[in-house]
């Protein structure tokens, strides 16, 4: 039977707990899918915390699988070129079944922590770039995707979306936990650990990583068209990447852009002297001891 909220087209979801770590509710039901995915060895993994750069560094990703041509990087919406191996709502494909659907080599999205990723990921041992961003920037882009993007319930005001955000109480849980994880998988395993603020000062230099860590060379002019492509300004008006071809219903881009600001820093405009003094202090806490850094702005 389709339940009142099918029927009206919503899809907010309320969070559960999967391995103690906040999720929607609809991933959890399918969670026994994506524990059993079984990743190709050709398949590379896009792994990030939210709002961190994800739709950015797959775009820059499958420019650079397709050697910079635009048009076969227009074949599809973003979400469907690289898909989202935990997705799953109601009457969509789930992220399995899109990626079951996709040729290799296949680029695969992901927001899990790295203790929840598949063990096939390991063992077929993919290729997998992981993208930071500062948590202030994060959790302001949080802030306004849970407003514009229906599967949230509603955040409550910004002062208190802030408190949970630094509590771990949002979906995936603690930025602290997932960055600092994944950081330190890096020891035992060659991935590429990249870094939103770097790609916006300098980003011929990171796709020259990017370049190194694939392997792979590009021919003269190209990683030129691929950085003008991938432009904050170009995605917003790429409707491949811009994400304005999702249903209303999961999106709502007059509330507030999928591509909003595209800066670093922009949490200047939102925290209070106050909540800064606290943050800062908190991040000193929760990063005691670790050798990774972020800039706050650039
Ligand atoms: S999601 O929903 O977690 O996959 O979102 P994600 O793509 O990780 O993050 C969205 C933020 O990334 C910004 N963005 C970009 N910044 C700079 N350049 C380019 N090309 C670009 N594309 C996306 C996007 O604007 C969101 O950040 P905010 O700060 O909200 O603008």
């Amino acid at each position: 039977p389709v339940s009142a909220m099918e029927q009206e087209g919503v899809i907010t979801q309320e969070l559960g707990s999967l391995h103690g770590i906040p999720l929607y509710k609809s991933f959890i039901e399918g969670w026994p899918q994506v524990k059993a995915f079984q990743a190709r060895p050709d398949d590379l993994l896009i792994s990030t915390y939210p709002k961190s750069g994800t739709t950015w560094l797959s775009e820059i990703m499958d420019m650079i699988y397709h050697d910079g041509d635009v048009e076969k990087c227009q074949r599809d919406a973003i979400y469907n070129r690289v898909p989202f191996l935990e997705m799953r709502v109601p009457k969509c494909p789930s992220g399995i079944e899109q990626l079951e659907n996709n040729p290799s080599p296949r680029l695969v999205k992901t927001h899990l922590p790295v203790q929840l990723l598949p063990t096939s990921f390991w063992e077929k041992d993919c290729k997998i770039i992981y993208m930071a961003r500062n948590p202030k920037d994060v959790v302001i882009s949080y802030y306004y995707f849970h407003q514009m993007a229906k599967i949230h319930t509603h955040p409550g005001t910004k002062a208190k979306f802030l408190e949970n955000f630094m509590a771990g109480k949002v979906a995936y849980g603690s930025w602290y936990d997932h960055v600092r994880g994944w950081w330190e998988k890096k020891q035992e395993k060659k991935m590429l650990y990249l870094f939103y603020e770097d790609m916006k000062k300098d980003p011929w230099q990171e796709v020259q990583k990017i370049l190194q860590f694939l392997g792979k060379e590009l021919a003269e002019g190209t990683v030129e068209r691929i950085l003008h492509h991938t432009s904050f300004q170009e995605m917003k008006k790429n409707p491949a990447a811009n994400y304005e071809t999702m249903l209303p219903t999961m999106m709502d881009h007059s509330v507030s852009p999928f591509l909003r600001k595209g800066i670093s820093g922009d949490w200047k405009n939102h925290f209070t002297v106050a909540q800064n003094e606290r943050f800062d202090q908190h991040y000193q806490e929760h990063m005691a001891g670790s050798d990774l850094h972020f800039q706050m702005e650039v």
